[in-house]
């Protein structure tokens, strides 16, 4: 838990369309470093989108971003990425005839060692010089965010690390998704796994419909499964 929490990210009042349509309609939403921010929802209930608006990958309607200080919503995607916007998007995939170590020196800025990702997931250096289409599943999720890491983010926004992932699998991520957190990076990430996310989440949002219907601490809305659900469901506000 954070005491002191330094915003790192804030979107206020942000609107995505898609072919013209309004999705995410008014989302206001804070960042803080060395933090786990989750945004929990529905399928369908705009949080790719959202997610999509503020790493550039498709522009906003309206609304403000601020990375560290400085406004990007008007930047290119690369600018924002060099800004320290790190997107794991939710379609994430590796280099599949690349070896596990080629990958991660495809994402490595010149003169940068590889090795703290290692550290963080130790099963990637056994599998160093494997052909990265044939690591397992959640390996192949490490080097995903291995590769993110690469770059030295402020914030990560990852969208479902758990696709298709058995549930210890999940887990281990979501640990060290915690532990970047714990070394100061800010995290928002989008999650199935209600559960799971906010058990290592210090604060978290819920989007229903395209809007907000959730900010809060994420230890309340664990304890209150039947406000989750209805929460999902958009039947009510909190
Ligand atoms: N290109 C598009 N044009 C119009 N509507 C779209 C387009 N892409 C997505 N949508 C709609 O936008 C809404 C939000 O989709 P989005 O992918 O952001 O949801 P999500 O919360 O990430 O869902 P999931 O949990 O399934 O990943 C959905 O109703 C979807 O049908
Ligand atoms: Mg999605």
């Amino acid at each position: 838990m954070v005491l002191f929490p330094v915003n790192v990210l804030s979107i206020e009042d942000v609107y995505v369309h898609r072919s013209g349509l309004p999705i995410v309609r008014g989302a206001t939403v804070t960042v803080a470093r060395g933090a786990v921010t989750v945004l929990l929802g529905a399928n369908g209930a705009g949080k790719t989108t959202l997610l999509e608006g503020i790493s550039g990958a498709i522009p906003i309607a309206s609304g403000r971003i601020t990375l560290g200080g400085t406004r990007v919503e008007r930047l290119r995607a690369w600018r924002r990425a060099r800004a320290g916007l790190a997107h794991i998007e939710q379609d994430r995939t590796v280099f599949r005839d690349l070896s596990t170590e080629d990958n991660l020196r495809a994402a490595c800025p010149p003169g940068r060692a590889i090795d703290p990702v290692l550290d963080l997931f130790p099963e990637l250096r056994k599998q160093i010089s494997a052909p990265a289409g044939l690591l397992s599943g959640g390996e192949q999720q490490m080097l995903v965010v291995g590769r993110a890491l690469l770059g030295r983010p402020k914030v990560l926004l990852i969208d479902e690390m758990s696709l298709g992932l058995a549930p210890i699998v999940v887990e281990r991520l979501a640990r060290a998704v915690r532990r970047l957190a714990d070394h100061g990076v800010g995290v928002l990430l989008v999650e199935q796994f209600a559960n799971l996310a906010l058990s290592i989440a210090d604060r978290a949002y819920v989007m229903a419909r395209g809007e907000l219907v959730y900010a809060g601490d994420g230890s309340a809305l664990r304890a209150d499964g039947r406000l989750l659900h209805a929460l999902y469901l958009g039947e009510t506000r909190h």
